[in-house]
């Protein structure tokens, strides 16, 4: 962000995670929406963010369908990503809603435990309710304010969703399913020892399910998995804390 010119602000306030940013941002926004400009990256806040987003990220899943196409002339049997705000997963998805024989699922973080505080698997636990002008699942107290939310990938831990996600999960065409931080890590480690490919730690929950996935499935069907980020980001973090525990002084 800084090598192309941004000022990088960071949150102070609150549990210091996505929702206290965004909550920031458009505090900083209302001050002056005139001259500033309210850009936010995933499918959430008011109409017509989460639309606007998810056509833009749409590119991702169109090439990919044309890929998969090309590379295997069929569509996959099966698309698997991670679920934060649910900008990735909409991304990819959009191309394939329409195809009935593709099955479809998105991965939400159970983090360490399902007590609340210790997940983000808004779509799994959570209940209708509002937050930074949405309507959606959201991990919420008896009040309705958002609960604590935690995953070991940073950019998981949202208590809300994208509207989207909560209409395909009540249409039941999209599954959504949870990894922990643990799969999530064990994934990490096995994409970068058999691929040579580093996910970010978000994208290695999609991993760790379509890794648990393929073991139910016959061995002709497909998985497309979205990798939605590189681990650059994570790699110095994961080894400081996990290293030993996967072999690395
Ligand atoms: C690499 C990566 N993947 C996924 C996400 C989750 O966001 P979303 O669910 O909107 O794709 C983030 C959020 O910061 C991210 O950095």
């Amino acid at each position: 962000m800084k090598i192309v010119g941004a000022d990088v602000i960071p949150v102070s306030r609150g549990t210091k995670t996505l929702k206290d940013a965004v909550d920031a941002a458009f505090e900083a926004y209302l001050e002056d929406p005139i001259t500033q400009l309210y850009a936010i990256g995933s499918v959430v806040g008011p109409h017509p963010f989460p639309m606007m987003v998810r056509d833009f990220q749409a590119v991702v899943g169109i090439e990919a369908r044309k890929q998969f196409e090309e590379m295997t002339g069929g569509l996959p049997d099966n698309l698997v990503a991670c679920v934060g705000g649910g900008s990735n997963a909409i991304g990819l998805f959009t191309a394939f809603l329409d195809d009935e024989d593709v099955t479809i699922y998105g991965v939400e973080p159970s983090g360490l435990s399902l007590k609340d505080g210790e997940h983000a698997a808004t779509l799994t636990l959570g209940k209708p309710g509002v937050l930074h002008g949405f309507n959606s699942y959201l991990l919420q107290d008896n009040a309705g304010e958002p609960l604590p939310v935690y995953s070991v990938a940073s950019g998981l831990d949202y208590p809300s969703v994208g509207p989207q996600h909560s209409l395909l999960k009540d249409m039941e065409r999209v599954t959504y399913v949870m990894a922990n931080d643990r799969e999530a890590l064990d994934a990490f480690f096995e994409l970068s020892r058999v691929e040579g490919i580093i996910p970010a730690l978000e994208s290695a929950h999609a991993v760790a399910y379509a890794t648990k996935l393929a073991k139910t499935l016959d061995s002709d069907k497909t998985i497309l998995v979205n990798l939605s980020g590189r681990g650059d980001k994570d790699i110095d973090y994961v080894v400081e804390t996990y290293g030993k525990e996967y072999g690395i002084d």
